[in-house]
């Protein structure tokens, strides 16, 4: 019931956060710069936010999207809040097998570790 409430009322739940908490309030001191997180679909919506509150955090993010050119322009905002964010884009279907391995190719030739896979 509490949780329906403040879901619904945006008010905060016992974490100290709700449903209009944002990803840049919940992740305020943190600091994520020993992390490497995929995010897949982050060239839009809820995933460009992740991208780009995980790479304020200074976590390396990998956006990982079917269409390059959106990828091109996720990482062209993020880099305007910091040009020194570690941002990089691959290409990834995930309706291709031969997509998915490919990019599990490439990812492990960057041999980063993989600490969050969205
Ligand atoms: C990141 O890694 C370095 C080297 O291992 C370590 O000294 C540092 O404390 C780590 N930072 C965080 C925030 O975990
Ligand atoms: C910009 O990003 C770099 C790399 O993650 C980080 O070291 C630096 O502190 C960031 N600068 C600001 C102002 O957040």
């Amino acid at each position: 019931m509490v949780g329906i409430f403040s879901l619904v009322t945006g008010m905060p739940g016992p974490s100290g956060f709700g449903s209009s908490s944002t990803a840049q309030q919940v992740t305020e001191g943190i600091d994520a710069s020993n992390l490497t997180a995929i995010i897949t679909g982050g060239a839009s919506g809820i995933g460009l936010e992740t991208a780009r509150v995980l790479a304020l955090r200074n976590a390396h993010v990998i956006i990982a999207v079917r269409n390059m050119e959106s990828a091109k322009e996720a990482k062209q905002m993020i880099l305007q809040e910091n040009e020194s964010a570690r941002v990089d884009i691959m290409k990834l279907d995930l309706c291709s097998v031969t997509s998915v391995r490919s990019f599990a190719d490439q990812f492990l030739a960057l041999d980063l570790p993989l600490n969050i896979l969205m």
